[in-house]
């Protein structure tokens, strides 16, 4: 089903879905993991002598132009790493993406401007999806389906255009999955997960399904504090969803049951404010138990990493998704960073998932090749943890 199963590519308009969505400020790349994880696919189908025509969102813009979101930035960051000419196109299906395409030749790659300028693209109609998927088609002969992070996603760059052409997975698709697989499918053990990041109700799933699975699940991040919260602390101004207290409390009793150890923070770093505005961070350490009403946790604590990077070290399979603190300010990254250097020293699989947590590793300093893989699905790879089908993968296999 790779690449190769779409026979001779000399000549041939092939369209690709990458997940270029990274992280912008203004239009400055803070991260550009994710284009990069996309060059070797483009790269391979341009050698191959493909005009290539890569289709990508950006954000979440409201199904209409937004200059914020162009990918225009990202398009000129993709020909430096390709080291080649990519040429832009203004618009995804109009006269500027069919004038682009007509004008590539065999070898040449082209960027479309960002699919989800088109309300079609997420429309939850299927004759409205496929409406626009029909035009994305037509600038093409065949379609490779790449973008990793957004095969959770039932959209029309995704889904609907691999019913309308010749399709084929691509090399990253194909890996992460392959990753993701080793993960569900008899883990060496101990197998250890590390959740964090700022919202339960986004880990839900994965949660219910590793319970059965995982020998521990280490908790950090904002998501923290309901569980916290749940035990009976108080968590003064911390981020607290109260309807998911029940939900974190039966799963805490669950875990007693299953013999899966949940492990929480035992410290915590706060500050009375986040942003703090003109002054500087106040970081100080309190105990998980002694949160103050007028404070907010902000990262795990000192003695929390050390006991999460005791829990990894003799893990044989680890999954790692979701910041333990606000890793982006200094004072609040020491959590996510010694999760990170413990995952380093594991004997066995150790796999990255999530954007944050990837461009955590990454904006930190880490060299990539010291973890087993770093996925650049944050959704998508929790929605293949939690069991579910996955429609972009789906419809390739039909
Ligand atoms: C991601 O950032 O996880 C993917 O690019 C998917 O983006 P989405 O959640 O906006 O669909």
């Amino acid at each position: 089903s790779g690449i190769d199963s779409l026979g001779d590519l000399r000549g041939k308009r092939v369209l690709v879905r990458s997940d270029l969505n990274v992280p912008l400020d203004g239009s400055t790349i803070t991260d550009d993991g994710r284009i990069r994880a996309s060059v070797p696919t483009i790269r391979s189908l341009a050698d191959a002598g493909a005009r290539v025509v890569v289709t990508a969102h950006l954000g979440r813009p409201k199904g209409e132009p937004d200059p914020r979101y162009s990918l225009e930035p990202v398009a000129a960051r993709l020909g430096e790493l390709l080291g080649a000419d990519v040429a832009f196109a203004s618009d995804t299906v109009g006269d500027s993406a069919k004038v682009t395409v007509e004008g590539l030749e065999d070898g040449q790659v082209a960027v479309l401007e960002n699919v989800r300028f088109n309300a079609g693209e997420t429309s939850k109609d299927d004759a409205e999806r496929g409406a626009f998927a029909d035009r994305l088609a037509a600038l093409a002969d065949a379609f490779v389906s790449d973008g990793f992070g957004v095969v959770h996603r039932k959209q029309a760059s995704v889904y609907d255009v691999a019913q309308r052409l010749p399709h084929a997975m691509g090399g990253l698709v194909a890996t992460e999955i392959d990753v993701l697989r080793r993960l569900t499918e008899d883990p060496e053990r101990p197998y250890v997960v590390v959740l964090g990041g700022s919202k339960v109700s986004d880990k839900l799933g994965v949660i219910d399904n590793l319970l059965g699975k995982a020998d521990k699940l280490l908790i950090g991040g904002g998501m923290v504090f309901t569980f916290l919260k749940a035990q009976g602390h108080e968590v003064g101004k911390s981020l607290l969803e109260e309807d998911q207290l029940d939900i974190c409390r039966a799963y805490l009793d669950r875990a007693e049951e299953s013999g899966v150890q949940i492990l929480l923070p035992t410290d915590i770093v706060v500050d009375t404010a986040f942003p703090a505005g003109d002054r500087e961070p106040q970081p100080r350490v309190v105990p998980a138990s002694g949160i103050p009403a007028d404070s907010l946790g902000l990262d795990i604590g000192p003695e929390s990493a050390a006991a999460f990077a005791a829990a990894l070290a003799d893990a044989r399979t680890v999954f790692w998704n979701g910041p333990m603190g606000v890793f982006e300010v200094d004072a609040f990254a020491d959590g996510t960073r010694a999760v990170a250097e413990a995952l380093t020293g594991v004997d066995g699989l150790s796999v990255v998932g999530g954007g944050d947590s990837a461009a955590a590793v990454r904006t930190l300093g880490f060299d990539e090749s010291a973890f087993g893989h770093i996925s650049t699905g944050g959704g998508a790879s929790l929605e293949y943890l939690e069991g579910k089908e996955l429609p972009g993968i789906q419809v390739l296999e039909a």
